[in-house]
C-alpha cells in the first residue's frame, strides 16, 4: 500500500502541496518518497529512501519548481526500500514519470518483452514497466492519453497510477484498478490522491474513480473514461463532510475498525502473490525433514492453523512453536534438514529473530512470511513471501492475521499438489474456494456488523469468556480470545474443545458465556458433545456456525450464522471476522481505545 498525491494548479507551486498531501498519507507507506514536477516543459524528478520529512528536507523537494506534479510515499512490495526503487519511475529518456500503488502481476513477462526491445531498466519494481510500456506506445506517434490507455490494457493486477510527461505538460493522467484513487476539484486547481485526507485542506469536492477507469486532469477539471474502450464516463463531484481526522481513517472512528473492514481487499492482495516465490518456498518446504512453524502472538495462531492445513492437505507434519520457546523446545533437534518457516507481520519481533539466529547457526533453512519488505526477517531468510496486507496501524493484528492464513493456505495447496496428495479436481476445487474467501468475508462484514453490536450490548457486563473450537477452529478460538483479552482486558480462556473437559471446564458455572467456533466439516459432529457438556453446567452458548445448521442453532443461546460452503481448512479466515468485531465493539463499549491497548506495542523488538 502506497500513497499518491498529484495536482495541477492554475497558479503557484505544487511541491509544498505534494509534501503536505503525502504527510497525510504517511500511514499508507513510509519507506521512500519521490516527487516529479514539470516547469516550462521540463520534467524534474527527486526521490530517495527514508521518511518523508527527512528526504524532502534533505533534497529540498518542497521547493521544486512547477505548478503541476505528482508525489509518492512508498511501502515496498517489489524491490527493497532503496533510492532506485522509490517512485516516480521514468522511461529510458526521462520524458515521463509514473507513480503506482498496487501490484502488477504480469510484470515479469512485460519486462522481458521490453528488455528485448532495448529498454533500459533502473529498478527492481513492477511499476517501472508502466513507464517503458507508455514510452513504447508513444513510438507509434499517438497522443499521451491514448498511449497510457493502451498500456493500461496490458496490465494484470491492481493499480492506482498517476503519470506526467513533458510531451503534454499541463495534464496528469491517472487510472484505477482495485487500488483507491480519488480526484478533487477546487477553484485553484485539480488534484488526485490515494485517499481523501491528502486533499481535504484544498477541497472537499471529490469524485472517486472506479475500477477500470482512467482520468485526465488539468487545471480546470477532469475527464473520466473507461480503460477498456475509452468510453467517456459522466460523473459529478460529491461533497465530503468528514473532518480531517475522520478522513485519515476513511470515516471510521478507529484504525482497527478500518482494518477489519479492509479485509476483503487485503485478502484479494494476498491472492496475488508472485508465483515464483510461492514455488520457491514450496520447493524448500518439500525438502525439509522437519518443518517448524515459528511465530509469536497472532502470527503463532496463524502457524497453528497452518499445521492443520499442511497435515490435512499435503500430509506433512509441521510443528508450530512459539518463538520465545523454540530454542528450548526444539532447538537441539534443528539441523541441516530442518526448515523453519517464520511468520511475522513486522518481520522484527525479537523472539522470532532470536529463534532464526539459532536455526541459522545450526544450518537450518529459514523461510519467512511477513508484511514488511526490507524488515530483518526478509534479510535473514533464505526465501520469503510478502503477504501484501498493506500497513496495519492498529496494535491488534486483524487483516494481517487473515492474510497470513491466506498465504499459508496457498503454500499448503502447492505442497499438496507437488507431493501428489490431492487430485487435480480436489486441488482445483480447493483453489476455487480459496478465491471465494474475500467475497465471503465481505458478506460476513455487511451481514453481521449490527448484529455483533447487539451481542456486545447483551454481554458487555460479563467478567469471563471461554472460546472453544475443534481442529483448525481451535486456532480461530485462540485468536478470538487474544483479541478480546488484549483490547477489553476481560479474563478469558481458549482451548481445543476436546481438551476443555481435562480441566478448564471447572471454571464453568451458571451464566458463563462460552463461544463455540463450529464450521461444517470433519470436526463438526464432535463439537456437539462439547456444547452439551458446557450447557449441562449452565454455560450460555454463543455459536459461530454455518447458516441453517439447525442442530447447533438449537443448542445455542445466540448464533452468528456464516455463509454456506466454506471449506473447513479455510474457515478460520471468515470465522474470525465477527469475533474481531466483537472484541472491537466491546472495547469501545468499555470506553477503551482499541487502537492503543495498554502495555502493548505493535512490534515487540525487545527480549
Ligand atoms: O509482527 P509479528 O507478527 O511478529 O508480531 C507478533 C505479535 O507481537 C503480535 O501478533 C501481537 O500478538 C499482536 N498484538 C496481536 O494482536
Amino acid at each position: 500500500m502506497c500513497g499518491i498525491f498529484g495536482g495541477v494548479l492554475k497558479t503557484g507551486e505544487i511541491s509544498p502541496l505534494i509534501y503536505d498531501g503525502l504527510k497525510r498519507l504517511e500511514y499508507r507507506g513510509y519507506d521512500s518518497v519521490g516527487f516529479a514536477t514539470i516547469q516550462d516543459g521540463a520534467l524534474q524528478v527527486k526521490k530517495d529512501a527514508g521518511r518523508i520529512d527527512d528526504v524532502v528536507q534533505r533534497l529540498k523537494m518542497d521547493s521544486m519548481p512547477g505548478s503541476m506534479g505528482i508525489g509518492h510515499t512508498r511501502w515496498a512490495t517489489h524491490g527493497a526500500p532503496e533510492m532506485v526503487n522509490a517512485h516516480p519511475h521514468t522511461d529510458c529518456d526521462g520524458n515521463l514519470a509514473v507513480i503506482h500503488n498496487g501490484v502488477i502481476e504480469n510484470f515479469m513477462e512485460l519486462k522481458e518483452e521490453l528488455l528485448n526491445k532495448g529498454h533500459n531498466f533502473k529498478s527492481r519494481t513492477d511499476t517501472e514497466i508502466i513507464a517503458h510500456l507508455i514510452e513504447e506506445e508513444l513510438k507509434g506517434d499517438i497522443a499521451l492519453d491514448e498511449a497510457v490507455l493502451k498500456s493500461l490494457r496490458r496490465l494484470e493486477g491492481s493499480y492506482a497510477i498517476a503519470v506526467v510527461s513533458n510531451s503534454d505538460p499541463g495534464k496528469i493522467l491517472c487510472a484505477r484498478n482495485e487500488s483507491p484513487l480519488v480526484i478533487g476539484v477546487s477553484e485553484k486547481g485539480t488534484y488526485c490522491a490515494s485517499d481523501v485526507p491528502a486533499m481535504l485542506p484544498y477541497t472537499n469536492k471529490v469524485v472517486y474513480l472506479r475500477n477500470g477507469e482512467f482520468a485526465t486532469l488539468d487545471q480546470d477539471g477532469y475527464e473520466i473514461k473507461l480503460v477498456s474502450d475509452g468510453t467517456v464516463v459522466e460523473r459529478g463531484l460529491e461533497e465530503v463532510t468528514w473532518s480531517l481526522e475522520m478522513a485519515e481513517k476513511q470515516g471510521y472512528p478507529h484504525f482497527m475498525l478500518k482494518e477489519i473492514n479492509e479485509q476483503p481487499t487485503s485478502l484479494r492482495g494476498s491472492l496475488r502473490l508472485q508465483p515464483q516465490y510461492l514455488d520457491l518456498l514450496t520447493t524448500l518446504l518439500d525438502r525439509g525433514r522437519d518443518i517448524f512453524l515459528i511465530a509469536a502472538g497472532t502470527s503463532y495462531h496463524a502457524c497453528i492453523a497452518a499445521s492443520y492445513m499442511f497435515s490435512r492437505l499435503a500430509r506433512i507434519t509441521a510443528f508450530p512453536a512459539i518463538s520465545s520457546e523454540f530454542i528450548e523446545q526444539y532447538g537441539s533437534s534443528v539441523g541441516v534438514d530442518s526448515v523453519i518457516l517464520c511468520v511475522s507481520q513486522s518481520g522484527e519481533t525479537y523472539d522470532t529473530l532470536k529463534a532464526i539466529d539459532h536455526a541459522r547457526m545450526r544450518a537450518g533453512t529459514v523461510l519467512g512470511v511477513t508484511n514488511s519488505v526490507g524488515s530483518t526477517l526478509t534479510r535473514v531468510a533464505r526465501a520469503y513471501i510478502i503477504q501484501q496486507s498493506g500497513p496495519e496501524i492498529g496494535v491488534a493484528a486483524t487483516k494481517t492475521f487473515t492474510s497470513q492464513l491466506m498465504v499459508l493456505a496457498q503454500l499448503a495447496l502447492r505442497l499438496a499438489r507437488m507431493r501428489g496428495k490431492v487430485s487435480q479436481d480436489e486441488g482445483d476445487d480447493f483453489r476455487e474456494k480459496l478465491l471465494q474467501v474475500p467475497d465471503v468475508v465481505e458478506e460476513t462484514l455487511s451481514r453481521h456488523r449490527d448484529y455483533v453490536k447487539s451481542l456486545v450490548e447483551k454481554y458487555s457486563g460479563e467478567r469471563l469468556f471461554v472460546f472453544l473450537g475443534r481442529g483448525i477452529s481451535s486456532s480461530t478460538a485462540l485468536e478470538a480470545r487474544l483479541k478480546l483479552l488484549e483490547l477489553s482486558y476481560v479474563p478469558s480462556l481458549a482451548y481445543p474443545a476436546g481438551e476443555s473437559k481435562h480441566g478448564p471446564i471447572s471454571i464453568i458455572e451458571e451464566g458463563v458465556p462460552v463461544i463455540f467456533v463450529c464450521p461444517r466439516g470433519e470436526t463438526r459432529k464432535d463439537i456437539v458433545g462439547s456444547i452439551m457438556e458446557m450447557k449441562a453446567r449452565g454455560a450460555v452458548i454463543i455459536s459461530v456456525c454455518e447458516e441453517g445448521d439447525r442442530e447447533i442453532i438449537g443448542l445455542s443461546d445466540d448464533v452468528i450464522e456464516m455463509p454456506k460452503g466454506i471449506h473447513e481448512i479455510l474457515s478460520p479466515i471468515p470465522y474470525v471476522v465477527p469475533l474481531q468485531l466483537f472484541s472491537y465493539y466491546l472495547a469501545v463499549r468499555k470506553g477503551l481505545d482499541p487502537d492503543k491497548p495498554r502495555n502493548l506495542a505493535k512490534s515487540v523488538t525487545v527480549p
